[in-house]
């Protein structure tokens, strides 16, 4: 099975009226996992590369509540795909076991980041090789 497969991005129910918008995300309803963290990452350069890890446990939703990103995930057999956050109503569902890279970061952008787990730096895979080596050969 193609782990990018069940990469997929994510509509929000959105409620808009003349005071503003507000946009929904419950646990284990509008993603596919009960919510153990959220963090968010603002302020980086548009030069800067972020993520660049995967995660043996963690299972995330990223959503850009504010500005833009760009976000590529590889599979560690060849296959890669881009996805751009662009829209707060939008997130995009990111399997444990795939490389990820954030870049592209518009000055405003804001990336919201739900996770499936508590921290543990333990689970973090940061190291492309040795991703390749777990993803090819077990
Ligand atoms: P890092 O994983 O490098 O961020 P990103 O993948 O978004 O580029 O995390 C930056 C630092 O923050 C690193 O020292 C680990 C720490 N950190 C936590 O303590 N808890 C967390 O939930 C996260 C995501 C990071």
């Amino acid at each position: 099975m193609n782990v990018l497969n069940s990469v997929q991005m994510l509509e929000f129910n959105e409620k808009g009226d003349d005071r503003g918008h507000l946009v929904i995300v419950e646990g284990a309803k509008d993603i596919p996992f009960e919510i153990k963290r959220i963090f968010y990452i603002y302020g980086s350069d548009s030069d800067v590369v972020r993520g660049q890890h995967a995660n043996r446990e963690s299972e995330f939703v990223l959503i850009n509540v504010a500005g833009k990103s760009k976000v590529k995930v590889r599979d560690g057999k060849g296959n890669e795909a881009v996805y751009s956050l662009n829209r707060p109503h939008t997130g995009i569902y990111l399997p444990k076991m795939i490389w990820k890279d954030m870049y592209d970061f518009s000055e405003d952008s804001v990336l919201l980041c739900v996770a499936s787990t508590h921290y543990d730096a333990n689970e973090y895979i940061r190291n492309y090789d040795e991703f390749l080596k777990i993803v090819n050969e077990g």
